[in-house]
């Protein structure tokens, strides 16, 4: 078995996930070794690395370095949150967005919630020291270390990227959604979120087919033609210089395509990342 196998057409890492398809792999390369040094592998033997392996699997990990750590980046409405939901349903890594998680903050009331509050309203990056925390704290919980991360929107400021540097925190790969400012507005200003799923929706490009859903849509209060031009200045403002902290592993993605095309880009981008993570 080998990383870039398929099933029915279907990559078996979508199917498996990255760190089941890594053990079995190893396993397998294992018992081959074993086979060639004294013989032919038993049925027991090849059954008990596959039950051990689905028991691994369960069970929480202490070693990051097995898992898929992911930064998807890009301006304001580039379609990192759209193509993040597919990213984490293929490769069960645990999303964090950082918008989503200051809004969560804001709404909640919390001290973070309050300290970001003003910033956010008027379009404008939060203070590092007020989400650099947050996020160092979010990484080290067992979920993102046993089943890797997808970090959306951070790091967004140079000071930033040194503070996960600092804290050795490092992904496998910089996806970055290129798309033109003219492209944005009309993106920002139809942009809706449904508060129950938190499914992302645009009112011409991909409106929802069920009433009852468009019925309870929200629309983001810093999702307005004045806000995103103060977003769009923020973020042209630090873009070059997170870009140049991840040029080893960066990935330019051109996100003014069809939903569909750029996830295609992005699964080529990942699956290659993959394949070289369980040669290693
Ligand atoms: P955040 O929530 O991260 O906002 P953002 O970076 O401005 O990005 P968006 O969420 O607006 O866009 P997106 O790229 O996810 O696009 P989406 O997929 O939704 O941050 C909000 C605020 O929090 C910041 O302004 C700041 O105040 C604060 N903050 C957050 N992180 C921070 C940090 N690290 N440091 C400091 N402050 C921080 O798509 C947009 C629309 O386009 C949707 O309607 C979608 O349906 C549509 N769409 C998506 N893809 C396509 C496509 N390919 N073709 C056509 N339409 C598409
Ligand atoms: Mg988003």
């Amino acid at each position: 078995m080998f990383l870039d196998d398929e099933f029915d057409g279907v990559p078996l890492v979508r199917i498996m996930g990255l760190k089941r398809l890594r053990r079995m792999t190893r396993r397998q390369r294992r018992a081959s070794n074993a086979a060639s040094a004294g013989g032919v592998v038993s049925k027991e033997l090849r059954s008990s690395a596959s039950a051990s392996s689905e028991s691994e699997n369960t069970t929480k990990c202490s070693s990051d370095d097995e898992t898929l750590k992911i930064i998807i980046a890009g301006a304001p409405a580039s379609g990192k949150g759209t193509q993040c939901e597919a990213i984490r349903s293929k490769y069960g890594v645990v999303h964090l967005s950082t918008g989503d998680m200051l809004r969560a903050a804001v709404s909640e009331g919390t001290d973070v919630g309050r300290a970001a509050k003003d910033y956010m309203d008027a379009g404008k990056l939060v203070p590092d020291e007020v989400i650099i925390g947050v996020v160092k704290d979010r990484l080290s919980q067992p979920d993102c270390v046993s089943s890797g991360w997808l970090l959306d929107g951070f790091p967004r400021t140079p000071a930033q990227a040194t503070a996960l540097k600092s804290a050795g925190v490092s992904a496998d790969c910089f996806l970055f959604l290129n798309v033109p400012d003219s492209l944005l507005i009309d993106r920002v200003v139809g942009r809706r979120t449904d508060p129950i799923t938190g499914k992302i929706y645009h009112m011409t490009f991909s409106p929802p087919d069920d009433d009852e859903i468009l019925g309870r849509l929200e629309h983001r209060s810093d999702d307005t033609e004045e806000k995103v031009v103060v977003r769009l200045e923020q973020f042209h403002s630090n873009v070059d210089a997170v870009r140049g902290s991840y040029e080893d592993i960066g990935a330019e993605i051109d996100g003014s395509l069809s939903p569909g095309e750029v996830g295609d880009l992005i699964d080529s981008v990942i699956e290659e990342k993959v394949a070289a993570k369980t040669a290693a």
